[in-house]
């Protein structure tokens, strides 16, 4: 089997076998083929797409790269959420301590940023100590103990699809529903919950930019998990505004600290408490209504932000900053965004603010690049708000000075302004079970 047929073939619109995607796959880990060939398929794999029968057996054979977990020594039944990537998703940090607070445990393995799209750890690698890699020992005593620990994939853990993501955050080949089903799918068969619940975004700040996109991408996902064994639901969630006002990795774990006392913005919570019931609820833990009530009293009694605490303390991380968010360094340079005319924010292009966050330094262009985590974005206006000339629309933050011109140049062109006020879709648009 040669390297370059396999990706001719697919370059040329045929569908590949099980054994040349294994091929390719254990050849990349090996170190036998080079990011340059590994960056053609995925190319090929973007303009051809992939049938049902090739993404499952690219999930297997990620999954199988490396180690399959073993989390039988958690106590209690295990749940994981993943989402497929958004502006100001800030999610996990706030439906992983709510959902564990309640009982059911997590042992979670979280990505970096990727493309216009934050990541779980970087964000918590904003939090002062903390960890992200700890050993399995350490991981499964914390869930047991607290009920959640979040770690990045572990570099034995879907090693494929570690060295995928990294190279599609980079190539332009992040969007491709194959691509993203395997890559989610791949890691989340390697790691030994017993349910998953998948948040799958829709719109302008996300991969999939229609319902219909979304949707398609949500049950092949659902199928792949349930023929592996897994309870799987997924939830399309809107993406054409980003989640809450905070974008940027230690702005964002500000905003879910405070959604988890209670005081978060009205879409962020919303979303978060419509996933943590679906979580509690594909656990076993009563009706979605009796799981939603659940929800929101672990929230108004304290033992959601109490558990986030405790995760924190566990992994290194200083908890006086969950307590005092203040704590957490501000970015020494700051501009506010002004309006250039009056009117309705009809539509905002979220991927543009994403990227807008990431020229600030909130994310990486390159796999080497570092992360400035108090550089990001506070939205002072979203859609559907009136604004007058001259208002301030948002704050952007930064380390580096001179990234702010290109920031806001791409934030203005991002934002739309009419005289028309727009109607807005519901924030959980279906769901797949
Ligand atoms: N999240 C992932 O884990 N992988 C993708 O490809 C996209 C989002």
């Amino acid at each position: 089997m040669r390297t370059y047929d396999i990706i001719k073939k697919k370059r040329d619109g045929y569908a590949l076998t099980n054994e040349e995607i294994r091929f390719f796959i254990d050849g990349y880990v090996k170190g036998d083929i080079p990011d340059y060939q590994a960056s053609a398929l995925c190319m090929a794999i973007f303009y051809k797409g992939m049938n049902v029968d090739e993404t499952t057996a690219l999930t297997l054979a990620i999954r199988d790269s490396g180690d399959v977990l073993d989390f039988s020594k958690i106590r209690g039944v295990r749940v994981d959420k993943h989402s497929t990537g958004g502006v100001g998703d800030k999610t996990s940090l706030v439906v992983a301590p709510i959902v564990a607070s309640l009982g059911v445990k997590v042992a979670k393995m979280s990505g970096r940023g990727l493309g216009h799209t934050g990541g779980t750890v970087d964000k918590l690698e904003s939090i002062e100590g903390f960890k992200v890699d700890l050993d399995s020992k350490t991981f499964i005593d914390i869930v047991n103990k607290v009920g959640i620990a979040i770690v990045g994939q572990s570099a034995s853990l879907a090693p494929a699809d570690k060295m995928l993501y990294a190279l599609r955050d980079v190539t332009a080949t992040v969007d491709s529903m194959p691509l993203i089903a395997s890559s989610i799918m791949g890691k989340k068969l390697a790691a030994d919950d017993d349910c998953i619940v998948l948040d799958v975004k829709t719109g302008s700040g996300s991969f999939m930019k229609t319902v219909q996109e979304s949707k398609q991408l949500a049950s092949l996902m659902v199928d792949i998990g349930k023929k592996a064994g897994k309870k799987m639901l997924a939830l399309i969630t809107d993406m054409d505004i980003p989640l809450g006002y905070a974008i940027g990795n230690s702005l964002e774990v500000k905003e879910a600290i405070a959604t988890l006392n209670g005081n978060g913005p009205r879409d962020f919570t919303e979303v978060c408490v419509a996933l943590a019931s679906n979580m509690l609820y594909l656990a076993g833990h009563g009706s979605e209504e009796e799981c939603r009530k659940k929800v929101l009293s672990s929230i108004s009694d304290g033992t959601a932000i109490k558990t986030f605490e405790n995760m924190v303390t566990a992994q290194g991380g200083n908890a006086k900053w969950i307590q005092n968010p203040e704590l957490f360094p501000t970015a020494k340079f700051s501009r506010e965004v002004k309006a250039e005319k009056s009117g309705y924010i009809n539509r905002v292009d979220a991927e543009g603010y994403g990227i807008s966050a990431l020229l600030l330094g909130a994310g990486r262009n390159t796999k080497e690049d570092k992360i400035d985590y108090s550089a990001g974005i506070i939205l002072s206006k979203k859609t559907g708000d009136y604004v007058k000339e001259g208002e301030v629309l948002a704050t952007l933050y930064t380390s580096d000075a001179q990234k702010l011109d290109s920031a806001e140049r791409r934030f203005i062109e991002s934002t739309f302004i009419t005289e028309q006020k727009p109607i807005l879709r519901p924030l959980v648009l279906d769901k797949v079970e």
